[in-house]
């Protein structure tokens, strides 16, 4: 991705489609050393520019992190006329438009590989009296819509046009007045959830979301943050009830945003697998919603100090200080998935040089992410020699007990997940392990090569 100067802004990559693929290899690397940290959450990110657009005033960012895919975001808040500026690396300004106050899109709008910009910038058009087309990469157009726009068409939104399966390009035509809805989510889903919050904002009434498994609560809280009347509360064992008054007077904040969790998984599961590693990684986010990861691999043994904890930006956050260790296989319910939704491929490294079996329960939602994620980590493992089986939704991955083959080229699928977990199995197995394609990583985590080899990681072009 482009890094401008301070005071430029950075433009999204295209839709990858006309480059070639640039292969990439890991190889066993020296223990890990060094502090580092990740940048800026994506789904904090996305929401911080969104909440800006909808505010009135200046919204200021600081942390935002410049993968493609927030970009788009960026651009799609432009688009629907807010004046959006860099000021420097993570500092940004959103000028808003105030909810309610959109303009209708010049084009159809282009999300790329990103799930999350288009499905709450759909709540956020479905909000207002504007037409507007959603688009993306080869992986999006594969990504399912209709759970989003089931509650959409509930509130008065029209769907003028949608692909075969309820697929982008998807054209929208919103409504002034929302009808306020009460849903229950089919799906443990944050970006659904979000997207029925933010068309609720300009509903003339209350809306409510029932979520039977809390997922991450980065939407709610921020609303909250920028003046909207919001209540959560539990509902069942494991679920919440949101209830948004409608027609909020959002004014506009600064937002800070802690280090993703998501990003620092790469680094935390490399630093455990390569023997002799002892690294910090700063600033990381621990809300309660997004650290199934790390309560997991504290459970398979896992030697991760939580140093300096605080907050920031009104979130939980922590250095991580992790070491290489022995880990044994778990059985991880399926109940813990909304925590860790995002992670399960890189676990599924770490539970290959884990010591006996690791089940991994209730992986459904994993099949329609950026690929799908079950088939693409089992293959993954595959070709890496690490035994494996999928049943039912549940992946079962045999351990090495420290030991991985490796030798294997992964395919990626346009997933940014599944290219930087398989770099990071080759940083420990025998043989170097290799993906097809590193130009996703740039949607998420544009600096994860640079980081990781300042902390000592090998990477090269694999040998024909
Ligand atoms: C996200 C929610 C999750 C996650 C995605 C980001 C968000 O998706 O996988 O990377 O920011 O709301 P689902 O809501 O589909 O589970």
């Amino acid at each position: 991705m482009a890094q401008g100067a301070a005071g430029q802004n950075v433009a999204p990559g295209g839709d990858h489609g006309g480059q070639p693929p640039q292969p990439l290899q890991a190889a066993a690397s020296a223990g890990l050393k060094g502090r580092m940290r990740p940048p800026g959450d994506k789904s904090i990110s996305h929401r911080a520019l969104i909440m800006g657009l909808l505010a009135t005033g200046r919204t200021s960012i600081q942390g935002l992190l410049e993968g493609d895919d927030v970009l788009r975001t960026a651009e799609a808040c432009r688009a629907f006329g807010a004046k959006v500026e860099r000021l420097a690396p993570g500092s940004w300004l959103v000028d808003g438009m105030g909810a309610g106050s959109l303009l209708q899109p010049p084009a159809p709008l282009d999300f790329g590989n990103a799930g999350t910009g288009t499905r709450l910038m759909m709540g956020v058009a479905g909000g207002h009296a504007i037409t507007a087309t959603f688009n993306g990469d080869a992986s999006l157009r594969k990504r399912p819509m209709r759970r989003i726009l089931d509650p959409l068409v509930l509130m008065g939104v029209e769907v003028v046009s949608e692909a075969e399966g309820g697929r982008c390009p998807v054209t929208l035509k919103g409504t002034a007045v929302p009808a306020p809805i009460e849903y229950r989510t089919p799906v443990p889903s944050a970006q659904l959830k979000s997207a029925i919050l933010l068309a609720g904002l300009n509903s003339p009434g209350r809306t409510v979301v029932i979520e039977t498994e809390a997922s991450r609560d980065h939407t709610e809280k921020m609303l909250a943050y920028f003046g909207a009347k919001i209540a959560v509360t539990p509902d069942g064992e494991h679920g919440r009830r949101i209830e948004l008054e409608g027609r909020p007077d959002l004014r506009a904040r600064e937002v800070i945003v802690p280090a993703d969790p998501s990003s620092a998984a790469f680094a935390l599961v490399a630093a455990l697998i390569v023997p002799g590693s002892d690294i910090v990684i700063e600033g990381v986010m621990m809300n309660p919603l997004r650290i199934g990861l790390i309560t997991t691999l504290l459970e398979m043994g896992a030697n991760i100090e939580q140093l300096n904890a605080r907050i920031e930006g009104g979130e939980d956050v922590a250095d991580l200080r992790v070491r290489h260790s022995r880990l044994h296989g778990v059985d991880v319910p399926a109940a813990r998935a909304p925590a860790m939704i995002d992670e399960y491929p890189v676990l599924a490294v770490a539970a290959a040089f884990a010591q006996g079996e690791t089940r991994m329960r209730g992986l459904s939602e994993l099949r329609v992410k950026e690929s799908d994620r079950l088939a693409a980590v089992s293959e993954g493992l595959n070709v890496n020699g690490v035994t494996n089986r999928i049943e039912g939704d549940d992946l079962i991955v045999a351990g090495g007990d420290g030991m991985v083959r490796g030798g294997g080229m992964v395919a990626t699928h346009l997933d940014h997940r599944i290219a930087m977990s398989f770099l990071v199995m080759g940083l420990a197995s025998v043989r170097p392990a290799a993906i097809d394609d590193v130009g996703m990583i740039a949607t998420s985590y544009p600096i994860f090569q640079s980081q990781m080899e300042g902390l000592g990681a090998k990477f090269g072009k694999p040998s024909a």
